[in-house]
């Protein structure tokens, strides 16, 4: 389905019959952790819509926006096998009529500018322009993302609180390859050789953690550490940071809830991973 009247039409009978519906947006190229988003949605809500849109304003100029995958035919059946009830695939003028220039923006402040927000300007404000529109589209119930993009995670659920939505945002555990790299769209960029590498930034952050588990203090050493670790192997390191988990701020010493970040390049594709860790009580 690609017109949102239908769209609402069925929404709007479903909630008759007394479903919550739950919504998972993606932006296609489909692979296990999209599948795994669907069937979370599965457990909290009888109706599941996923969207398929490549959202050009969260993509910089320089960015990947046309050579993103597009792969609506395979999407389409690996949904079907998933279960789920419907799939919304909006064309770009039904999304922004008016072009994407001349739409009202939804901007999330602090949050956005940091980390991947600082390397990517522009992007969370994008992502969080989408997300609304969808929100107000299909106006779910509950709204399933990935935990892989958790800057994301909190960009949104920061818009929902701020925005009074009543949408419950959830996320979902990272699904790996056997190795560890974390699923992605973008690993489809990767040759041989980089795909072999890949996984080390899970491990590096692994690595990170375990010392941060035996009370190593020193966390900007750390991050450095990580960061010269993954260039020496032949990454483009964006960031290694240890952050508190409510707010991406740098932790304080009583902070248990922590969140291990990392943004690096490998060939053209930029990969993100997270490890988040519960530290124990110092003291
Ligand atoms: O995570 C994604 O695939 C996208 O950023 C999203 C949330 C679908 C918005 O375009």
């Amino acid at each position: 389905m690609s017109a949102i009247d239908p769209l609402r039409q069925q929404v709007a009978q479903w909630r008759q019959q007394g479903e919550r519906i739950a919504l998972v947006p993606t932006m296609g190229n489909l692979h296990a952790g999209h599948l795994a988003l669907v069937e979370q949605a599965r457990q909290l809500a009888p109706k599941v819509i996923a969207s398929l849109f490549v959202n050009p304003t969260q993509f910089g100029p320089h960015e990947d926006f046309s050579a993103y995958p597009r792969t609506l035919a395979a999407d389409q059946a690996k949904l079907a096998t998933a279960g789920c009830d419907l799939l919304f695939a909006p064309s770009l003028t039904s999304v922004y009529p008016q072009g994407a220039e001349h739409t009202t923006r939804v901007e999330v402040p602090g949050l956005s500018d940091i980390l991947c927000g600082a390397c990517r300007p522009g992007h969370f404000a994008g992502v969080a322009q989408v997300v609304c529109k969808l929100f107000n589209m299909v106006q779910p119930d509950i709204a399933v993302f990935g935990e892989k993009d958790r800057q994301q995670l909190l960009v949104i659920q920061r818009m929902v609180a701020d925005l009074n939505m009543p949408i419950t945002v959830v996320g979902s555990p990272t699904v790996r390859e056997a190795d560890g790299l974390a699923m992605s769209s973008r690993n489809a960029y990767l040759d041989t050789e980089q795909r072999r590498l890949a996984p080390q930034l899970y491990h590096t952050l692994c690595t990170v953690k375990a010392k941060l588990i035996s009370g190593e203090p020193d966390y900007p050493a750390m991050e450095h550490t990580a960061v010269q670790q993954l260039a020496a192997m032949g990454f483009r390191p964006d960031y290694v940071r240890i952050v508190r988990a409510q707010d991406y701020a740098d932790p304080t010493p009583s902070d248990t809830a922590l969140v291990i970040v990392a943004a690096a390049w490998l060939g053209r594709a930029r990969l993100i991973d997270n490890i988040a860790i519960t530290m124990p009580l110092r003291g």
